[in-house]
């Protein structure tokens, strides 16, 4: 294989991975995050205590995931967290998922 082919077949590969990814506004998910998902996981994703996993830095796919899986209630059940999903639009988990991505994750967490 030729060393443009190549390059040319990489770059498809990483446009396609960035097309693949929704388009979160983390601004956007910022609003929502507040309203909503702050009580528990806190305004930055810190979390408010050890019964909420930390959203701070996480990779926003990962977090988009969590939150269709809770919705779709097959691939991940938890009872909080399905209510929270259930009301949410793809947009909307794109957006928090920007969002909570974007904050720094600290290595601890003073409760
Ligand atoms: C009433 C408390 C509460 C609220 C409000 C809440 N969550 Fe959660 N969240 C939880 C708990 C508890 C878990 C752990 C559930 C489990 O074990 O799967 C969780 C898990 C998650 C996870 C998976 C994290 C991981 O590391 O796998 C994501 C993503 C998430 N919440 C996002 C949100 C978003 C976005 C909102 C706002 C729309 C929100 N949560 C609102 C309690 C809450």
């Amino acid at each position: 294989m030729s060393r443009t082919f190549s390059s040319l077949v990489l770059t498809l590969g990483l446009l396609g991975a960035v097309a693949a990814q929704a388009s979160g506004n983390a601004a956007k998910g910022e609003e929502k995050a507040k309203a909503v998902c702050a009580a528990c996981h806190g305004a930055h994703g810190e979390s408010a205590g050890p019964d909420f996993p930390k959203l701070a830095g996480q990779p926003a796919d990962y977090l988009e995931h969590a939150l269709k899986h809770y919705k779709g209630g097959v691939r991940r059940k938890n009872a909080i967290m399905m209510g929270m999903a259930a009301g949410l639009s793809e947009q909307d988990m794109a957006d928090l998922a920007a969002y909570f991505s974007s904050q720094e994750a600290g290595l601890y967490t003073k409760y």
